[in-house]
């Protein structure tokens, strides 16, 4: 299908696990694709040339999206390569699991930072080029756990459940210019962040799973496709769960 034909798209963190996957689709679907990530090492530029295969634009540029000042600088230079941008995924992610008795400031600030900053940056970063386009189409990667909290994730849930809050008010914010702004939650997904999970806490989550499976990061993808395109063109500032029914 080509539900992207003729559309930019931005991902962040997109050299591994849900964000790769989402560039696979969206190259599928006929979307230009731009990965970002921290390192851009040969395997990343691999996958790129193989994305272009699909006749599409691809390109992969190191940044941090943590980083206000990178964030910026990384928008000026996609401009320079690229001569829209109609979708923004801010996928970038970090966990630094551990009960608040035992978490460090550090661990809160990580993850507050590269979580949530990371979406006001970026975000930040493409409005000025969306609103001259009248369009565009925001999707933050939030979590279950952003809608029901998590014991050991306070830091976590907390970033999760301020994209969703950051969510609803851009879609407020950007709506009358055909802006649109949704965040997905997705449940238990394998991906290299879950394989850090011991084996018993893995298998108690897919118990509870009405599905009985964790999810792919196709999954997640097959969503954005959703929100990305204009299949979704009246659905903003909405939480969408890919999570296989569970409930935390
Ligand atoms: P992952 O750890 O496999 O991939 C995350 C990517 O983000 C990595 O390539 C990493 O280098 C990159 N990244 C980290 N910090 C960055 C920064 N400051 N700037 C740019 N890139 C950065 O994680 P996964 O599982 O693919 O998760 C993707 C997103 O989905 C994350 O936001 C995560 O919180 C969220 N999510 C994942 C779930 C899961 O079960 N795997 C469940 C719910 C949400």
């Amino acid at each position: 299908m080509n539900l992207l034909q003729g559309k930019t798209a931005i991902i962040t963190g997109a050299a591994r696990g849900i964000g790769k996957a989402i560039a696979a689709e969206f190259a599928q679907n006929g979307a230009n694709v731009i990965i970002t990530d921290l390192n851009i090492d040969d395997s990343v530029q691999e996958f790129v040339t193989e994305l272009e295969k699909s006749g599409i634009k691809a390109k992969a540029y190191a940044s941090n999206a943590a980083s206000f000042e990178e964030s910026e600088k990384l928008v000026e230079d996609i401009l320079k390569d690229f001569e829209r941008i109609d979708i923004l995924v801010n996928n970038a992610g970090i966990t630094r699991d551990n009960l608040l008795m035992r978490m460090t400031e550090a661990d809160w600030d990580a993850v507050i930072t590269v979580n949530l900053k990371s979406v006001f940056n970026m975000t930040k970063a493409v409005q000025r080029i969306m609103l001259k386009q009248r369009e565009g189409s925001i999707i933050n990667m939030s979590s279950v756990v952003g809608i029901e909290g998590n014991a050991g994730q306070s830091n976590y849930s907390a970033s999760k459940a301020g994209m969703i809050g950051f969510t609803k008010s851009i879609a407020q914010e950007l709506g009358s210019r055909s802006i649109r702004c949704n965040a997905i939650a997705p449940g238990f997904i394998e991906t290299e962040m879950t394989a850090k999970l011991p084996d018993e806490v893995r298998e108690a989550w897919i118990k509870d799973i009405p599905l009985k499976r964790a999810g792919s990061p196709k999954d997640v993808a097959d969503i954005c496709i959703f929100l990305a395109s204009d299949l979704s063109s009246y659905v903003t500032g909405q939480v969408i769960s890919v999570c296989g029914g569970m409930q935390l």
